[in-house]
């Protein structure tokens, strides 16, 4: 057992979240054992947390969650060839088996063994994660890299450049409009900033996180609560409309507002998850030649993120706002799910050795 406090999902009867001790996990020829030193809580735990309609239908409970990690190697398989004990590393949110056609042409994430840590095996919210397939899904980190930094590279900073600002075809010069200021939706503001946009507008509902995203470099905030956000952007662009509406939130109504505002000859990237039916506007679009793109991350970026995170001129770490021991993952979670209340945005948990 691993005297740890983990929060799994309970079995049935009454699903749920809660803490307990688990088994230290066992680990095959091709798999890694990392004793977790970092971790942060997304968006998806949360789905798991309050055991939503998507987790029912895919969660086998028990489970520890947890996908956004970083840690040391603890113990390797005898097939493992690319890492050895006491390396510093994080692992993809999905891993993949490296060796059928999906993963030899780079597209892990469609891989038919691909599985998320944290939601279809055990994750990261403990002392130990059994990584399979460690060859193909660890990254080694450096020591002395930015550790909080690191984390974030596990999931919102690739998925936010590679189905927002590659998928979008941030142009210098452009005006983008990013909807939803989630640490996803920032994100995107960070990444895009590679490409020199002349403009970033970010429109959400939360006036905290619209003046977080202008210390990161948005040039406007536009607060959608009146449910006019489209016809802000129109006249903020004088008419113009944008070149890349970005949608980082998941829901009609912000997918609406990016068909509302992406300029003649624009794009629209498509980033949240949506878990319902959206209108596509085809009788006003049809004309105007814009293109509409949808993705899963796949974390091919991460090594190129990663480079620039070690340079400094990248700083996802500037997202965290709250920080707990992993003992207190019940109070993590609480502050993250009430995001608004809290002012939360990242929220992070470390494992602190025993005294
Ligand atoms: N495509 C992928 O591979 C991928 C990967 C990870 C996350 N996601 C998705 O990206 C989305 C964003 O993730 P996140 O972690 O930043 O989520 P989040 O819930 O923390 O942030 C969403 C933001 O949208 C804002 N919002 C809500 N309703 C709004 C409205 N009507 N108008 C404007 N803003 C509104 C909220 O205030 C919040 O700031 C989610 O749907 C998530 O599931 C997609
Ligand atoms: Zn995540
Ligand atoms: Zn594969």
């Amino acid at each position: 057992m691993q005297k740890t406090m983990v929060a799994v999902v309970k079995p049935e009867p009454k699903a749920g979240s809660e803490i307990c001790e688990v088994k230290v996990p066992s680990f095959g020829p091709r798999d890694v054992l990392v004793k977790v030193k970092v971790a942060s809580i997304c968006g998806t735990d949360l789905h798991i947390y309050d055991w939503d309609q998507w987790a029912a239908g895919r969660i086998k409970p028990p489970l520890v969650p947890g996908h956004e990690f970083c840690g040391n190697v603890f113990a390797v398989g005898d097939e493992v060839t690319t890492v050895k004990e006491g390396d510093f590393v994080s692992a993809e949110m999905h891993v993949a088996c490296g060796k059928c056609f999906q993963c030899r042409i780079g597209e892990a994430h469609i891989c038919p063994n691909v599985k998320i840590l944290g939601v279809d095996e055990d994750g990261a919210f403990a002392e130990y994660v059994r990584i399979p397939y460690a060859d193909g899904s660890l990254y080694h980190f450096p020591p002395g890299g930015d550790e909080e930094s690191l984390v974030m590279l596990s999931d919102i900073l690739p998925t936010g450049f590679e189905c927002g600002v590659l998928n979008g075809q941030v142009k210098p010069g452009d005006t983008v409009a990013i909807v939803g200021a989630g640490p996803v939706g920032l994100a995107v503001l960070l990444t895009a900033q590679f490409y020199s946009p002349a403009t970033i507008i970010m429109v959400d509902v939360d006036d905290n996180r619209l003046a977080i995203a202008k210390t990161l470099g948005a040039t406007a905030g536009i607060n959608s609560t009146d449910g006019h956000a489209a016809d802000h952007v129109i006249k903020l662009t004088e008419g113009a409309g944008v070149d890349v509406a970005i949608e980082a939130v998941g829901i009609p109504a912000t997918f609406d507002i990016c068909q509302a505002i992406v300029a003649p000859g624009g794009r629209i990237a498509n980033v949240g998850v949506h878990g319902k039916p959206v209108e596509l506007h085809l009788e006003k679009l049809w004309d105007r030649n814009i293109s509409l793109t949808t993705r899963l991350v796949d974390t091919a970026t991460t090594p190129m993120l990663l480079k620039v995170v070690r340079s400094g001129k990248l700083q996802p770490s500037r997202l965290v706002s709250h920080r707990f021991p992993m003992s207190d993952i019940m109070k993590a979670y609480d502050t993250f799910g009430n995001a608004g209340k809290e002012g939360a945005l990242k929220v992070i948990l470390t494992n602190t050795e025993p005294a």
